[in-house]
């Protein structure tokens, strides 16, 4: 596998504050490489050290065989960054961002085709501020691609978007890589990270807590199961938690329990009921990349 990003034990300071705390991985050629974790765990300030916008306190970063910081200006004639919704000028046309843009660049890709790989081209003439939430994060798909690059990367690109206008931003990752491209994608959505990444390291706090496939990665966890369900009354946890094979982490009033086998969810269900205990919404799901993320560090993803 050819490798096109190699981070060796980065670390990024602001004061005391260490939001990057020495962070290794490679990326390669043609995967949707996840950066997933909550906010705050450093991930944007990681990327921005890839694409040499910030500039680490320590540590080594090669993109493309080039030094993000030293090669920046060769560097970004070769990647594609989202830029975040809103930074456009109101009054300039999608096809007016789009040229803009692609003439910052040695090299750039032809519009027309480009605004209808992302379903813009009706809306080619019309003005930044007529188009919808997701049309203006299509539209920063469309500036990350117009210089053909390697590599791209997407920062929180879903957020604020609506399930459906999501899905479609799903589709349209998942064909840059299908065109040969390589994704880095950050995102505080497991789901999404779960749907559209090839290998996923999952942040916290600065560092790397688990990096695999989702699949490996949601293998690893112990319990084949996850129980919801929330109570009224609390007594009863200590009991839950004494039936053997069972996992539970309590929120507010929120119970999750992972286990293997649907043993356990019986048992928890015939103790519940014979406290005439007051539980609700109780549902048995598989485990999703969120409960990789609870069982490796022992808090929700979601704040
Ligand atoms: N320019 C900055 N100056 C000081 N602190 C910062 C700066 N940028 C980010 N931080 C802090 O670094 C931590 C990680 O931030 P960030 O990389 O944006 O995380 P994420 O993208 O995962 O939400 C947070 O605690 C944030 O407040
Ligand atoms: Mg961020």
């Amino acid at each position: 596998m050819e490798t096109v990003i190699v981070v060796e034990d980065i670390i990024k300071r602001y004061g005391d504050l260490a939001a990057v705390d020495g962070v290794s991985f490679k990326v390669y050629k043609n995967e949707i490489f996840g950066i997933v974790g909550p906010n705050g765990a450093g991930k944007t300030t990681l990327v921005e050290c890839m694409e040499g916008l910030r500039i680490p306190s320590g540590g080594f970063i090669r993109v493309l065989d080039l030094d993000p910081k030293a090669d920046g200006y060769k560097l970004r004639q070769l990647i594609g960054i989202q830029l975040q919704e809103g930074l456009f000028p109101d009054r300039l046309k999608v096809n007016e961002v789009l040229d803009l843009f692609a003439g910052l660049y040695s090299r750039s890709v032809a519009i027309r085709p480009l605004l209808e790989k992302v379903g813009l081209l009706d809306k080619a003439d019309g003005y930044f501020d007529s188009l919808s939430g997701g049309q203006k994060q299509r539209l920063s798909i469309a500036v990350a691609l117009v210089s053909d690059p390697q590599v791209v990367f997407f920062d929180e690109l879903t957020t604020g978007l609506d399930p459906q206008a999501r899905r479609a931003m799903w589709g349209m990752v998942s064909s840059i890589r299908d065109a040969g491209k390589t994704v880095i994608l950050v995102t505080h959505f497991m789901e999404e990270a779960e749907r559209l990444c090839d290998r996923v390291a999952i942040i916290d706090r600065g560092r790397i807590v688990a990096l695999d496939t989702p699949a490996n990665l949601i293998s690893r966890i112990d319990g084949g199961l996850r129980i919801n369900f929330w109570l009224d009354d609390l007594s009863i946890v200590t009991e839950l938690e004494n039936i053997k094979g069972c996992k539970l982490t309590v929120s507010d009033q929120d119970i999750t329990i992972q286990c293997a086998d649907r043993r356990v969810v019986d048992e928890v269900k015939r103790v519940l009921e014979h406290n005439n205990c007051n539980f609700h919404d109780f549902t048995v799901s598989k485990p999703t990349l969120e409960d990789v993320f609870l069982s490796i560090t022992g808090k929700e993803m979601r704040e």
